[in-house]
């Protein structure tokens, strides 16, 4: 199967076997196959997070059941939404602040499926996907059981979960529950969503239009353009070592974490600090103009011109920073 269509970094890549199921019997079919005929499985969300190969040895499998989310109330203003693993998060998130719904608002505009969204802990512009889940459904491929896990089973972190850990590989994800308000819950703090704070009337598909035209300024279009959004994660480091950095860049961004004595980076400023910004090697890969923490393919590139430059771009932070940058996509090659 050509998966050249099917990633958002337009990397051509040939899988051995390909399979699309919609309902938990098609899955449990497929993990049957998979295990009687050793052939390892890869599961495909939207595509938006990983470096493919040229050439895949497994099956990899897409769930795309995506039947119309229900809800249950909890409360007067609380209601869980039940949301199929293979609906696309964007429509998803358009359709929940149309109706009214807060939580997921500034998560508007990012690529992939409902059900990669858990894996990384997608975030953007002060929330992140944990704030607003109530439980993760999966199908565990060894032996077919369906699982719910609560929120703190999940173990999210930043950009991290038990689904990049203990559970990678392991299960897959076929149902994503949200605990998502009637009553106005803004988050504004982040720097364009201010703007928005003093209005008298404010409604979640305002706030999902403003992340919108946010991110459309600064991030490539991946129909245009490709790229799997942030490349690198944003480093926490000791604040010693920001400190000692700041005595010679005054403007370097930081950002609070829980852990104390550490401070988290910006990966983009460091990386555009090295003059990487607008880069091209002759493939077309290189980095995007407006986010230097954007790794895009807007030629022919491979997955090896991509960790080539990946390389480059690690090597100059580390040595001009002492920050040692780790990649956020996933690389499927061996
Ligand atoms: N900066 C630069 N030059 C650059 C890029 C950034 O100086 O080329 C500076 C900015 O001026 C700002 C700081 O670095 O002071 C942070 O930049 P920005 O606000 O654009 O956000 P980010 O930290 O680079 C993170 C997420 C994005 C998310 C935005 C908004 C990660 C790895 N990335 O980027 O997530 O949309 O915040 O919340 O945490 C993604 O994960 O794919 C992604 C796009």
């Amino acid at each position: 199967a050509d998966l050249g269509g099917a990633n958002t970094f337009h990397l051509p890549c040939t899988a051995r076997f390909s399979a699309e199921v919609g309902s938990v019997e098609g899955l449990r079919a497929v993990l049957a196959f998979s295990s009687a005929e050793g052939v390892p499985l890869k599961v495909l969300g939207g595509g938006s997070n990983v470096i493919l190969p040229n050439m895949l040895s497994s099956l990899v499998l897409r769930y795309i059941g995506n039947r119309a989310w229900w809800g249950e109330w909890v409360s007067d203003t609380e209601r869980l939404h039940h949301v199929e693993a293979g609906a696309d998060w964007h429509g998803l998130v358009m359709a929940l602040a149309s109706s009214g719904w807060w939580g997921v608002e500034n998560l508007a505009l990012i690529p992939g499926t409902v059900g990669a969204a858990p894996i990384q802990n997608i975030g953007a512009y002060g929330v992140e996907l944990a704030d607003v889940v109530e439980e993760v459904h999966v199908v565990e491929r060894a032996s077919g059981q369906y699982r719910r896990l609560a929120q703190s089973e999940c173990m999210f972190g930043y950009r991290d979960s038990i689904f990049k850990q203990a559970l990678s590989e392991q299960v897959v994800i076929v149902r994503v529950v949200l605990r998502l308000s009637s009553r106005p819950t803004p988050k504004l703090a982040y720097q364009g969503l201010d703007a928005l704070a003093g209005l008298e009337v404010l409604t979640p598909l305002m706030v999902a239009e403003r992340v919108c035209a946010l991110r459309r300024a600064k991030l490539p279009d991946p129909a245009e353009i490709g790229n799997a959004g942030s490349y690198f994660k944003n480093p926490v480091v000791p604040l010693a070592l920001a400190e000692h950095l700041r005595a010679s860049h005054q403007t370097l961004p930081t950002y609070p974490v829980a852990e104390p004595g550490f401070i988290k980076l910006a990966a983009g400023w460091l990386i555009d600090q090295c003059g990487f910004k607008g880069a091209r090697d002759p493939s077309g890969v290189g980095v995007h103009e407006h986010q230097a923490l954007v790794v895009v393919n807007e030629g022919h590139g491979r997955a090896e011109d991509i960790l080539a430059l990946e390389t480059r771009i690690r090597e100059a932070v580390q040595t001009r920073f002492g920050v040692t940058l780790e990649r956020e996509p996933g690389f499927w090659g061996e």
